[in-house]
């Protein structure tokens, strides 16, 4: 049996290739269509046109991530790129003819389909085909942990909706959970984006890589949910203009809008703190000029290319009261991809055996400090390919979940959340592992480190609920106000610009409210809706300290993570990645 967990283009990929090697479960706690993926809008990059290479795209994406690349598995998703997204075109996903471009790409590479809903026609064609291929689909099912056995993970523990836990027994399992955009106060990512499979690895003992990594992108729409306005609006020519209409972007870097993404978002920051606050504007009515675009706007009439090539957006848009044919729209950067994760190797395989890792939940360092545009949807094929390519080649273990389903085998504790301490120092650091995934050109030094102790810190208080601050009369409201509470944190201390006063601040407060919600998550009195919020919120707690913890270790600024009292140029202590091993329970 093999258990994928997660329904974005990871998940859905791998499980549909790993059904050729026997029985499958695809566990998702949405449903099949409610993931990250699914709002993908700037498209999926590959060299597949005649004037592009692999080599090419290889080069932008050395650029982009810097010296932290890992250049295996950038090479590896530049050159099998293009045969996997040969298999979605055999899927029978719309694909544009031709390929669009996008900030730091060299040439035109982007495909897209359905105008600015390139996740939503691809997820719709793989989950087509995942219906159609007897896997034992689990829809609104939460991943609560990993199941080990002598240090081999060998099944998962589940809620499903009707509040029963669940074990599956697994010969592997593959986590495809996503991101944990839900870390900050503005995100692009949808209400499920908690971490929960990196943090579920993490407790279980996987070492986790470049948690300070954590990609801002440039134009979220400023309103109150946010909204992903992608990149391809700038591909095709719009401007960002400051409250008096000033192009500031040509202040910033000589490609002005189509800088690299860290570049914008920290430009767009620079401008709206000097406005007090309030967001710059992204000026697409040039667009809708009868000249348009330059790729297929000619001859268009004013609305008419803007809700051509980008429908979703230009909903949403006139949802909010926004005409941006004739005006322009307010914008401002939004946390939206983390290049860290559970590390793994070029084949999904984390540091635990029994424990594969693809998309945005692995780290595999491919995308450095700061991802390239558009290159994630194509991890997501390739490295679901190369794991499941691995499992088929590898000797099953058919090892059993001891004692089984509902028989009170093995039992995965939480973490007692008063229980971290924190380390620093090459010594602190553990590689351990049964596959060398640290290897890859990485230094596997001079992280801090969280680990579990075995007494309670001073200062135990009670549980959440009755912890002074809290208003919150119920446990699980008392998790929504924590879970606030953690994204107004991280926004400030951890969030475009970081300083060391503001992430010892974090660091401090972060182990306070450990402190607080000492408890074990409380389930029977709760709906399975409160037990979910509860066990997200505390995911997003354990990454929010993996993300400060490593962001403070960093003196350095370099991709994604800006260090304002360690501005660029970047030192040497640049190329060396960060791990964290997890505590095992
Ligand atoms: C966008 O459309 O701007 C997002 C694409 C990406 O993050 O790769």
């Amino acid at each position: 049996m093999i258990v994928v967990v997660g329904s974005g283009i990871a998940g859905l990929s791998a499980a549909l290739k790993a059904r050729a090697l026997g029985p499958v479960a695809l566990v998702t706690k949405g449903t099949l269509s409610s993931s990250n993926s699914w709002f993908a809008q700037g498209g999926i990059a590959a060299a597949l046109d005649k004037s592009d290479s692999p080599e090419a795209h290889l080069v932008d994406t050395l650029t982009a991530g810097g010296v932290l690349t890992d250049r295996s598995a950038a090479s590896a998703l530049c050159h099998d790129g293009p045969a996997r997204v040969r298999e979605l075109l055999d899927l029978g996903v719309p694909f544009d003819r031709a390929p669009g471009l996008e900030a730091a790409h060299s040439r035109p590479r982007i495909l897209h389909a359905g105008g600015d809903s390139t996740g939503r026609a691809i997820q719709t064609a793989l989950i087509d085909a995942i219906t159609e291929a007897d896997i034992d689909v689990r829809e609104n099912t939460f991943l609560s942990n990993l199941c080990l056995r002598d240090g081999v993970v060998v099944g998962v523990e589940l809620l499903n909706s009707q509040g029963e836990k669940q074990r599956i027994s697994a010969d592997s399992v593959i986590l495809a959970t996503g991101g944990a955009g839900q870390l900050f106060e503005h995100t692009t990512n949808p209400a499920g984006a908690t971490g929960d499979g990196v943090a579920a690895a993490w407790r279980a003992g996987a070492v986790i890589g470049d948690a300070e990594f954590y990609q801002f992108h440039p134009t979220s729409l400023a309103v109150p949910d946010n909204f992903l306005v992608s990149e391809a609006v700038r591909g095709e020519g719009a401007v960002l203009v400051d409250e008096s209409g000033h192009r500031f972007m040509h202040d910033v870097h000589p490609d002005a809008e189509l800088a690299p993404r860290d570049v914008v978002a920290r430009g767009i920051a620079a401008v709206m703190d000097e406005q007090g606050g309030r967001p710059v504007y992204l000026d697409a009515t040039r667009l809708a000029s009868p000249r348009g675009s330059v790729s297929s706007g000619r001859g268009s009439t004013s609305s008419e290319f803007l809700r051509a090539r980008f429908p979703r957006i230009d909903e949403v848009c006139r949802l909010h009261g926004l005409d941006w044919s004739k005006e322009p729209i307010p914008v401002r950067p939004a946390a939206h991809y983390w290049m860290g994760g559970v590390r793994t190797d070029l084949w999904g395989r984390s540091s635990l055996p029994g424990l594969y890792v693809v998309g945005e939940a692995a780290c595999t360092g491919v995308h450095g400090a700061n991802r390239l545009a558009s290159n994630s949807l194509l991890e997501g094929l390739v490295f679901a390919h190369r794991t499941v390519a691995n499992i088929a080649g590898r000797s099953k273990q058919n090892v059993a979940v001891p004692g089984g389903a509902g028989d009170g085998g093995l039992e995965q504790t939480w973490p007692r959340w008063n229980a971290y301490r924190l380390e620093s120092g090459a010594g602190a650091v553990d590689r351990a592992s049964s596959h060398d995934v640290s290897s890859h050109g990485a230094s596997v030094l001079g992280a801090s480190v969280l680990g579990a102790t075995s007494h309670d810190a001073p200062g135990h208080s009670a549980t959440s609920p009755d912890a002074p601050g809290h208003s919150a009369s119920s446990p699980a409201a008392s998790a929504t106000v924590r879970r606030s509470e953690i994204q107004r944190l991280m926004w400030t201390a951890a969030g475009l610009s970081r300083r060391r006063g503001q992430l010892d601040v974090a660091v401090k407060q972060l182990e306070a409210w450990h402190r607080d919600d000492n408890a074990p998550p409380a389930t029977g009195a709760l709906s399975v809706d409160d037990q979910v919020t509860t066990a997200e919120t505390r995911n997003l707690s354990s990454l929010a300290m993996l993300v400060v913890t490593a962001a403070r270790e960093r003196e350095d600024s370099i991709g994604a993570h800006y260090r304002a009292d360690f501005p660029p140029p970047s030192s040497a202590v640049a190329s060396r990645q960060h791990f964290v091993k997890g505590p095992t329970c």
